[in-house]
């Protein structure tokens, strides 16, 4: 399905005029970092698979997201091109974040940092997509304006910011989340904890963290035992962090 920039527009707008309930509590900022989102490297915009997709689509080939699912011969040979190409990631890190019931209370700030170094910041009131193709669109929109929806932006973008760089504004304490990390309870430690927390988590499908995040945040935390994806982990620190001054009980709240 195309991008419909009028109806996604719309569809933005339209929270932003019911507008998140605020409140001053502590923020808990989210950040997707060494996210595997970018446009088509210049690098292999004439390989056969990427000029066939920008063919159907209508496009020219570096106003394209990179996608491992339609790009994959182009990136077989392409430096670390195992994970890149990986703009799903970010559409339901972003799904997750912007629909949870901490960010309708005014408590999130949600954030992707790319592995290019841009930096992605998404307004509270966005809606995004449900519908991936129409990410995709809303995401190459924002490659090329650097702000969407016009006049009112809610998602900006922001080009050669390393993740040093947006830490070093980001409330502490910094926690980096990752399988090899100190092995935690996640809900004792964060209900420990009396104020907001930054939380680092990987965009990206396999291998380590292309920053340095052990020296850029305090703690790098494991969750549980097994390796899980980026969506899993954010998932669970959304609830507990909202949950965690008053953990779950029988009732309902
Ligand atoms: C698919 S994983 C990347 C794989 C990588 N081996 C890892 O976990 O570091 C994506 C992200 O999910 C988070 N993650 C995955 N497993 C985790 C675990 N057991 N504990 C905490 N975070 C985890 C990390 O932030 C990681 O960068």
């Amino acid at each position: 399905m195309p991008f419909r920039p009028l109806e996604d527009v719309a569809c933005l707008l339209a929270r932003r005029l019911e507008g998140p309930e605020r409140n001053t509590d502590s923020v808990l900022t989210l950040i997707l970092a060494d996210a595997e989102l970018e446009p088509v490297p210049q690098a292999i915009a004439g390989h056969p698979a990427v000029r066939t997709s920008a063919k159907r689509r209508g496009r020219s080939p570096t106003t394209m997201l990179l996608d491992s699912s339609l790009h994959h011969p182009a990136l077989k040979r392409f430096p670390e091109g195992e994970r890149r190409g990986r703009p799903d990631i970010a559409h339901l890190f972003t799904l997750l974040c912007l629909d949870s019931v901490i960010n309708g209370q005014g408590q999130l700030r949600t954030i992707i940092h790319t592995r290019n170094d841009d930096v992605i910041r998404l307004a509270a009131e966005t809606r995004i997509p449900k519908n991936y193709p129409r990410f995709v669109g809303l995401m190459e929109d924002l490659f090329q304006k650097g702000a969407v929806p016009e006049g009112q932006p809610l998602i900006t973008l922001e080009r050669g910011v390393t993740l040093e760089t947006l830490l070093s504004g980001c409330p502490s304490p910094r926690w980096a989340f990752a399988e090899t990390g100190e092995r935690v309870n996640l809900w004792p430690e964060l209900a420990a904890l009396e104020g907001d927390l930054t939380a680092v988590v990987g965009g990206f499908p396999h291998g380590d963290f292309r920053s340095p995040v052990a020296r850029l945040c305090d703690r790098v935390v494991s969750i549980h035992e097994e390796p899980l994806r980026a969506w899993t982990v954010t998932s669970e620190i959304l609830v507990a962090y909202r949950q965690r001054s008053a953990p779950p009980t029988a009732d309902p709240t």
